[in-house]
């Protein structure tokens, strides 16, 4: 596709740049936060103090690892099928319960980044040799659609992290459907909800004092002068958090501190700011038990089955099929 001035987008994020930039309100999607710079910064993140959600999930595995393997074991063994496994720190917990009880499953771990996968992969010759790991490059459609009449026996699918959140819900839903048709009768969806709590204690989590989050957020720009030749200063602009908790909707936005105008080579495109005019870049939604259900049922699929942690911040919950 080409822009008004003919120039010829060479990708997806170009295309996506050029229309967020020249939308009014201007916006930028947070799944270009991350290439290896925003890998690193989101690890970080994850060890903040603030950020509470990394923590949360990972209690839940360590409290409720043998219920949690119990209601995933199937008599034939089963295919253990994570989406964006990461550094697989919660899932390990879950994968050495299963090993040492000598239950018969595969761990799939699915990324779009081999290099992610590699480190997985190699992570855990070393700390779980017996556990048979099948990674599986791609995007999540994609493998989903590959792995759907993959094998005959039990599948349960990992969604962690709340990554669902950074879905508005007509695309969660759109989401959740598409696991949902892979699905047979017997299979599961294991899923985190960040849910709603304290306003505050939600804007800390994306706010924190050291500017790591700021930083995570500023690398779309950082990432548009890379790769786009731009010259966003990115000093010009703060990291600015709502948090709405009628809709428990947190939302990240970068604010212009001056009137400024940024040029994008690649794209032949001139942005031009008024002071204090924002972009906005990330939705972090934050859920309850009844939109997690109505989420759900949209998708035809039914909640049986929860954990959470002993604060009630974060919910992981198990699907079937409806
Ligand atoms: C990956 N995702 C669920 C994180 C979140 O909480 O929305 C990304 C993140 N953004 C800022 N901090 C963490």
């Amino acid at each position: 596709m080409k822009n008004n001035t003919n120039t010829r987008f060479t990708s997806a994020f170009e295309e996506d740049v050029y229309t967020g930039l020249t939308s009014y309100p201007k916006h930028l999607s947070s799944k270009y936060f991350y290439d290896k710079k925003g890998d690193k910064l989101f690890q970080e993140i994850m060890n903040l103090p603030e950020y509470y959600l990394t923590n949360c999930e990972y209690n839940i595995f360590k409290t409720n690892t043998q219920e949690i393997a119990d209601a995933f074991a199937g008599a034939n063994g089963f295919d253990l099928i994570e989406l964006g496994a990461g550094d697989g720190k919660k899932t390990k917990l879950l994968l050495r319960y299963l090993a040492d009880k000598k239950i018969n499953f595969d761990y799939l771990p699915v990324d779009i980044s081999q290099n992610a996968l590699d480190k997985l992969q190699e992570s855990l010759k070393k700390e779980l040799p017996s556990v048979s790991v099948k990674p599986q490059q791609g995007t999540y459609f994609k493998t989903l659609e590959r792995l759907a009449d993959y094998n005959t026996r039990k599948k349960v699918i990992l969604v962690l992290g709340s990554n669902i959140g950074n879905l508005l819900h007509k695309d969660a839903i759109n989401f959740l459907r598409q696991i949902q048709e892979a699905m047979s009768p017997d299979d599961m969806l294991f899923m985190g909800f960040d849910q709603k709590k304290n306003p505050q204690t939600i804007l800390d989590a994306y706010n924190d004092p050291t500017g790591v989050t700021a930083a995570f957020n500023k690398n779309v720009l950082e990432r548009i002068n890379i790769e786009m030749d731009g010259n966003f200063d990115l000093d010009s602009f703060i990291h600015w958090e709502t948090y709405n908790p009628e809709t428990g909707t947190a939302k990240s936005f970068l604010v212009s501190k001056e009137k400024q105008t940024v040029t994008i080579k690649n794209l032949d495109l001139t942005v031009n700011f008024d002071a204090w005019e924002s972009i906005h870049t990330e939705i972090s939604q934050k859920y309850d038990d009844t939109v997690v259900e109505w989420l759900a049922s949209q998708a035809d699929l039914k909640v049986i089955n929860s954990f959470t942690d002993e604060k009630d911040y974060y919910k992981n919950y198990i699907f079937r099929k409806k």
